[in-house]
């Protein structure tokens, strides 16, 4: 693997335990204005620090991100489709490896859609963007994309779906975890790492989603609602974090969400009186 490539990867998944967490807030770019996300930047401020990584587009990237902070980025440079739309599957590249350059991104990210009406040109859009990302060093996160039918997260699918984007050069593949998770990080050759999907009913069912992925062979998280969505996003993202780097376990990982919940309500609590 080219010396920048490796290099760039390194900041996304941590060399010294191979795991890495990954912040999501790019979903405007098909639902808009997702709930809490609406001002991007006061979502994305006070988390900053504890992603390894963050995952957006150059439009959100530019106007919400500080550009002297340093987080390395994956930019999402696929697009096309809206959620009122006919076909979340008809994406195209949307941002330049140029402007992705300019940004100084650590990774390009664009989904795939295996089985849906525009299958053939994302996965062709995969093959392009590996050829292209490889000249300059930049990795490519595969996302394996479901649209509206978030019934397909199943082992088989997705199995399918991540050997397929490795096989297209991937470096990096995102996807949803499953029963039977293992055997589709096993089937697929490259770090697997897995969305949030849309918000668990408790902050619980979002930790322990996170600590069976790891158990089943997950290099980490690109999370977002899980996290954003939660009443105490912070205390929310260092519990993910502290299960994927620290190896906790659920409980002593809910134990942590509810003591950094319990102190930041002390705080909201002693501002109210001040
Ligand atoms: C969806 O396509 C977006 O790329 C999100 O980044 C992805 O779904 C992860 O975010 P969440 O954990 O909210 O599902």
């Amino acid at each position: 693997m080219d010396w920048g490539l490796k290099n760039r990867l390194a900041r996304i998944i941590k060399p010294h335990d191979k795991r890495g967490v990954m912040l999501a807030v790019d979903h405007g770019y098909f639902l808009g204005p997702t709930e809490r996300l609406e001002e991007p930047r006061k979502t994305i401020s006070p988390l900053l620090s504890y992603a390894d990584s963050l995952m957006l587009t150059r439009g959100v990237l530019r106007t919400s991100v500080d550009a002297t902070y340093p987080v390395p980025v994956v930019l999402r440079v696929s697009g096309g489709a809206s959620i009122i739309g006919k076909d979340l599957s008809n994406e195209k590249i949307t941002t330049s490896v140029k402007d992705a350059i300019k940004l100084n991104v650590s990774a390009l990210a664009m989904s795939i859609f295996v089985g849906a009406p525009h299958e053939h040109e994302s996965l062709v859009n995969l093959g392009n963007l590996v050829n292209e990302g490889e000249e300059y060093g930049i990795p490519v996160l595969a996302v394996t994309a479901v649209g509206k039918e978030l019934e397909k997260r199943d082992a088989r699918y997705l199995g399918l779906a991540c050997r397929i984007a490795a096989e297209f050069g991937a470096h990096l593949v995102k996807t949803y975890y499953c029963e039977s998770f293992e055997k589709v990080v096993r089937a697929c050759p490259v770090p697997v790492i897995i969305a949030g999907g849309p918000k668990l009913a408790t902050e619980l069912d979002a930790l322990k989603l996170t600590f069976d992925a790891i158990q089943s062979g997950a290099a980490g998280v690109d999370m977002g609602r899980n996290i954003w969505q939660s009443d105490y996003p912070v205390a929310m993202i260092k519990a993910v974090k502290a299960i994927v780097h620290q190896n906790m376990t659920v409980k002593e990982a809910h134990e942590m969400f509810n003591t950094l919940k319990d102190a930041r309500k002390q705080v909201i609590r002693s501002n109210q009186k001040s």
